[in-house]
Parts: structure tokens; sequence; C-alpha cells
């Protein structure tokens, strides 16, 4: 692999669509708020914390990463996880995040709708990288509660762009949404959800056909099924792939066997994205950087999945334009 092509794809501006905020706690940050908040964790330390970082499969992972959150108290705490990576994501040339954030992870603790939301939005504020919001249902749960909570956040509602649907895949198919997503599209809200990581095309295809959603988060399976790869193509729905999170998941068994390559060579738009980055071994140029020495990718896909990730986003098309010009000007500056 040559040493100019990684520094470029280090160095690009780039955009990131799928980040679980909470899934950028990093064990020191968790024992740094367990210790301000008085919260008892299970692990001793920082070091045995990262020892259970050990998993098999979604399921084990939302077990620790929902212990993880369970720090997070006050509007400050969600702030300052929020503010650590949009710093992180600087570094990594990050120009727009589109954050994605699990209000019922907190408030069935208690902790109020509003501590999280402003905290999280306040840092975004605060930050030099354009960052917006899209709240996330747990699909684990009945859809009343993601109703309700739809209700809770609707004073809210200058502050996220859209919703998603995340936590354990299998069992929980997109149409047991319906009602919720037909009322946030009703709202204007933009819609995405996760699908296709552990669960079949078939939930795929319900996300778009049912849920009605805008981009499909992971979507990796999409490729079992040739005439919904064909349509993902036609219909230019992007898929937001998280190559260090499918190998830790075991999704995939290592890097190289990822089908990210499979997936361009369909004609699909894909963007590269790190999901949980405290979890799964790196942040967004650590994904960048796993998958361009792994597989025989070239500098055309580098400035292709740049572009796509600002296509895929929702920006407006003037900003979309300008950031589009920046990655063009870049790549022809580096020729
Ligand atoms: N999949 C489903 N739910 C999640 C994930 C994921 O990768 N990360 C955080 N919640
Ligand atoms: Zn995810």
């Amino acid at each position: 692999m040559n040493d100019q092509l990684l520094r470029l794809v280090q160095a690009m501006p780039k955009a990131e669509l799928h980040i679980h905020i909470e899934g950028s706690l990093e064990p020191e940050l968790i024992f740094a708020l367990a210790q301000r908040n008085g919260v008892k964790l299970a692990y001793g330390s920082v070091e045995e914390l990262r020892r259970a970082y050990a998993f098999t499969d979604l399921q084990s992972f939302l077990d620790i990463y929902y212990a993880g959150a369970s720090v997070l108290l006050h509007e400050q705490d969600f702030y300052d996880m929020t503010a650590a990576y949009l710093q992180r994501a600087q570094q990594d040339n990050v120009r727009h995040a589109e954050i994605f954030f699990d209000p019922q992870t907190h408030t069935a603790r208690g902790v109020p709708f509003e501590a999280v939301i402003s905290g999280i939005h306040r840092a975004c504020q605060d930050s030099p990288v354009s960052a917006t919001l899209i709240m996330c249902f747990l699909r684990h749960l009945p859809e009343e509660d993601a109703m309700a909570t739809l209700e809770m956040a609707l004073p809210f509602r200058d502050k996220f762009i859209g919703v998603g649907l995340d936590s354990s895949e299998l069992g929980h198919p997109p149409e047991k949404f319906a009602r919720v997503y037909e009322r946030c599209r009703s709202l204007g809200l933009h819609l995405v959800a996760h699908a296709g990581e552990e669960g079949p095309p078939e939930y795929i295809r319900n996300a778009l056909d049912v849920l009605k959603v805008e981009r499909i988060d992971h979507g990796v399976r999409c490729l079992e099924d040739a005439e919904l790869t064909a349509r993902l193509a036609r219909e230019r729905i992007a898929l937001t792939v998280c190559p260090l999170s499918n190998v830790k998941l075991r999704v995939f068994d290592e890097i190289g066997g990822h089908n990210l390559l499979a997936l361009l060579d369909a004609g699909l738009t894909v963007t590269i994205n790190s999901d949980d980055p405290a979890y799964f071994g790196g942040y967004l140029n650590e994904n960048y950087d796993a998958v361009f020495r792994a597989l025989p990718l070239t500098r055309f896909h580098a400035q292709q999945l740049a572009r796509d990730s600002f296509n895929a986003s929702f920006l407006d098309s003037g900003a979309k334009a300008r950031l589009l010009a920046e990655v063009d000007a870049f790549f022809a500056e580096h020729a």
C-alpha cells in the first residue's frame, strides 16, 4: 500500500454520517464521569473495562455500551462527551458530522430529555466542525415508547434534523416502527434506519418501503439480494458503512473480507463511518486507513468516498456544493 495514498485519505475533507455519540465515550471519560457523578461501575479500572470489549455479536456489544452510558447524568456530561468527539473528528479532517443519540437510554434512568439534547446540541454549536443531530429510537423497545420519546422531543424540534432506528436488529424489523416513522415524516424530519447489519435484506427493503428512509445505516447484507442491490444503486440510496464495527461485531471475519469494494463495484453510494469509535478500535480516519490498507482501493475511490460523504448528507445544496468543491480542489492540488 502506498503511503502517499494513505496520507491523502487522512487529509482529505470528509463527512461522518454514522456515529452514535454514546459510542464515543472513551473508558477514561467513563471513569472520570463515574467519579464526578458517584456512579458505581461493574469494572474496577479502565484496563478491566477495555478487556471487556471482546464482542461476539451486536448484542454482546450493546450490553456493554448501555453500561458505559450509565455514567451520563447531567447536561454537562453530554456536553463533555460530544465536545471530545468533535475535537477528535476535527483532527480527522471531518468537516461535517450527523450525530446519532439514544435518548431512551437516558430517560429510562430518569435523566431529563432536555439535559441530553441540550448538552449534545450546545457542544455542536460550540465546535468549528459543522454538526447536526439525528435522534434514534431503540428498536428492542415497543413502538409506543418511541412515540412517547418523539412527543418528549417536539419542544426541541429545532435541535435535531431527523430520526433513526438502532439497537438489537434481529427480531425487531423496521415495520414495527411504521406509525412513529409516518408521524416523523409528517413533521418534516429526515428518516434513516439501521438495516442489514445483522438483519436480512428484507429489513433493508422494508426500511425503504414501509419507513421511507432516505439512507440505510450499515446495509452491507444487501448484496445477498441482486434486485435490492440494483434498486439501491438506481435510487442512489446511500449506505453508511462502518468497517471496523463490522469486524468487531463479526459481520465480517476480517477487514480484508469486507464487502466495501463489492458495494462500490455494484454502483452503490457508500460512505465510511466509525459507528462507535471508542468501542470498535478507531475514529473515522482509522476506518479509512483500515480499508485502504486491506482492499485494492485507489485515489479515485478516495475522492468518490469523500464526495459521497457530503452528497449523502442532509446539508442544504449550498453547503454541499461548497464542500464538494473543497474535495475537488483538494484532489486537484494533490494530483
Ligand atoms: N447497531 C445497532 N445499534 C447500535 C449500534 C450498531 O452498530 N451502535 C450503537 N447502537
Ligand atoms: Zn450504528
